[in-house]
């Protein structure tokens, strides 16, 4: 269905978990976050209820988030049953990768089409900074994994972090020479006290600035603006959330794992689905899309997101 300002609402985002396996430092608390009661997170026929309401209002694509969605018990229950869902023509996961050397195989026959796969940086050093934990083999064993089961699509995503990551900028982009994968930087989004300083957050213009050899595509790429390599295997993807936002096309509704429906990522606004029957939530849901925001208002370093959640709580 249409929102207010004549956007076509199709693409749904659900959270299936909160918990992860990681703890990258801009999406979550070091501690971690309190497990939630059991009673309070939505069921797999909930979850299932809501897709299906989702897609009697014209939803048609599905991305499985987090937390980190592999870390759920049910997982493969879940894409299976949501990719059986009249009128879902794509199911699609965000995922760290480091469960996919298990679950890419078993995920492909469940009925997910496309993979999102988070990617930082490629030191090993780095990449237990920035997760907090997290051991980079593991991530490129799931990259490898995920890339012999046949998706018919697979995107890293990168975090871009000044200071941090700018310098790898190339060597990133440089997969896309060896592996049939898009690479998609996205700029920092400041959600909550998150510890980045000023000049953590660079525009996605940096990656340009770095890279004078990229050339535009000329293709639709959803969120991100596409660029080739010359001799590339796959795009690179810019996501400017904060310089060039893209709230002017914005196609999405989020479900977080606690079910609460949100309008828009930046805003504090939720409309709860827990216990609802599938009529209930289609009404929810249409509210929820007529309370979408035009735009998330200015976003930067002074002026931050006013989702009360972490990443974790939201599903990216
Ligand atoms: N800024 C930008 N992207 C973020 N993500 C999580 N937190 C942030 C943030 N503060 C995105 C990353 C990660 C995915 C799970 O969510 O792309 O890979
Ligand atoms: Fe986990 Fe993803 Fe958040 Fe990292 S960004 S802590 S992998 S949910």
């Amino acid at each position: 269905m249409r929102d207010r300002f004549g956007r076509e609402i199709n693409y749904l985002r659900l959270s299936v978990t909160d918990l992860c396996n990681l703890r990258c430092l801009y999406c979550m608390p070091e501690e971690g976050i309190p497990k939630k009661e059991h009673a309070a997170m939505l069921t797999e026929d909930e979850m299932i209820r809501a897709v299906e309401a989702a897609a009697s209002l014209g939803i048609t694509k599905l991305r499985i988030t987090g937390g980190e969605p592999l870390v759920k018990k049910n997982i493969l229950s879940i894409c299976g049953r949501a990719a059986a869902v009249p009128g879902i023509r794509e199911v699609c996961m965000t995922t760290n990768g480091i469960r996919l050397p298990e679950l890419a195989v078993p995920l492909r026959e469940a009925g997910v089409k496309r993979l999102n796969i988070s990617l930082d940086t490629l030191d090993p050093e780095k990449y237990a900074r920035i997760t907090r934990c997290g051991k980079l083999t593991d991530a490129l064993a799931g990259i490898r994994a995920a890339l012999e089961a046949g998706y018919d699509k697979i995107k890293l995503n990168a975090v871009l972090i000044g200071g941090f990551n700018d310098d790898e900028i190339e060597a990133l982009a440089s997969l896309t020479l060896r592996y049939p994968l898009d690479m998609r930087f996205i700029e920092l989004m400041p959600m909550g006290e998150n510890g980045f300083g000023k000049e953590a957050y660079l525009p996605y213009t940096a990656v340009l600035d770095r890279l004078p050899e990229l050339e535009p595509t000329g293709e639709e790429g959803g969120a991100a603006k596409l660029y080739r390599l010359p001799g590339c295997l796959g795009n690179v993807g810019l996501i400017s959330p904060i310089g060039a936002h893209f709230c002017g096309s914005c196609n999405r509704l989020r479900l977080t794992a606690d079910g609460k429906l949100k309008p828009c990522l930046h805003s504090s606004a939720e409309y709860p689905i827990k216990g609802l029957d599938r009529e209930g939530m289609a009404e929810a849901m249409k509210e929820a899309i007529l309370g979408k925001p035009e735009w998330h208002g200015a976003l930067d370093y002074a002026n931050r997101s006013q989702s009360q959640r972490s990443m974790n709580r939201i599903g990216g």
